[in-house]
């Protein structure tokens, strides 16, 4: 991966800027990050609403901040106030890391490589040649189908609730794979040869934890079944697919893990994945 330019200042400045972020469990794992290194600094939780936005990205260069990360509703229309936005971002239309370099504002998006970096280390170490299916076609779908291209699969097939919208998506990353978009409706013949599905939407979340974005019987014994929510730690979908002897592989890698990499795009240094992942694993407690 590419690595910044080293700490210079002696105290990190590093937040998160969303709306609302009161619910962040980003601050608990940064500052985690900080003590485990020996690093003095600190990660903040920053409520800028979208008339604010402009204003809060200028004041990183004003105030010192070294990074912030950028999570909902600001991952795209923060990309038009930055001086560089790396190749990985552009494609997928989206911004969840920015790196201050002396005044100039670089924007990165680590949640794909963040969730391939999890899916390798916890459940399926090399996706080469995999049927994956991927559920859903929006903002977290893109981050990760462009992560897994890199990972020469066999085939990728996007399967959404609005089917033009997966359609779409496969033909616009046609160059990068064997890409198909699917409806709903026709879930079964995507799923027939799956070797890994990964779901993207918010269908099973808090409070909604009885729900579950596909039919269970249309999951293939054996598999590789993964879920980019983390509350609940365990959602209906991975429940299911344990009842069906799969290997289940809940989001708080991929949360960790996004962490991780703006972590090192900030510091130059790797990071602490395991006092991070406890860090989040004590905030749900
Ligand atoms: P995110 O950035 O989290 O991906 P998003 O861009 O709004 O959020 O995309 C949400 C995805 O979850 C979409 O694929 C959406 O399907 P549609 O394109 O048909 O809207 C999917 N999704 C959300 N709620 C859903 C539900 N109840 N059933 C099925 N799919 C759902």
């Amino acid at each position: 991966m590419k690595v910044n330019a080293l700490i210079e200042h002696d105290y990190l400045l590093l937040g998160v800027m969303g709306d609302p972020i009161g619910h962040s469990k980003s601050p608990a794992m940064h500052q985690a990050a900080l003590s485990a290194m020996g690093l003095s600094g600190a990660y903040v939780p920053l409520h800028i609403r979208p008339e604010g936005l402009s204003d809060a990205i200028q004041a990183i260069k004003v105030l010192g901040f070294r990074g912030v990360n950028i999570t909902i509703p600001h991952k795209v229309e923060v990309m038009k106030y930055l001086d560089v936005i790396d190749e990985g971002a552009q494609r997928i239309g989206a911004v969840n890391t920015i790196v201050n370099d002396n005044g100039k504002l670089t924007g990165y998006n680590t949640d794909g490589i963040g969730y391939v970096r999890s899916l390798k280390e916890e459940a399926c170490s090399d996706l080469k040649g995999k049927h994956i299916v991927v559920l859903g076609a929006g903002g977290a779908a893109r981050g990760i189908i462009h992560a897994l291209t890199g990972e020469s699969p066999g085939s990728i097939s996007i399967v959404n609730r609005t089917s033009a919208k997966a359609v779409a998506l496969a033909a616009e990353w046609s160059s990068l794979g064997d890409l198909r978009g699917y409806g709903e409706d026709e879930a079964n013949k995507a799923l027939l040869e799956a070797d890994i599905i990964i779901n993207t939407t918010s269908v099973g979340m808090f409070p909604h934890i009885t729900e579950i974005p596909v039919s269970p019987k249309l999951i293939p014994e054996g598999i590789v079944v993964s879920d980019l929510i983390y509350n609940p730690l365990k959602t209906e979908l991975l429940r299911q697919a344990e009842l069906r002897r799969c290997t289940v592989h809940g989001g708080l890698g991929m949360f960790v893990n996004q962490g991780a990499y703006a972590f090192e795009y900030w510091t130059g240094q790797a990071a602490p994945v395991e006092a991070m992942k406890e860090a989040v694993l004590r905030s749900f407690q």
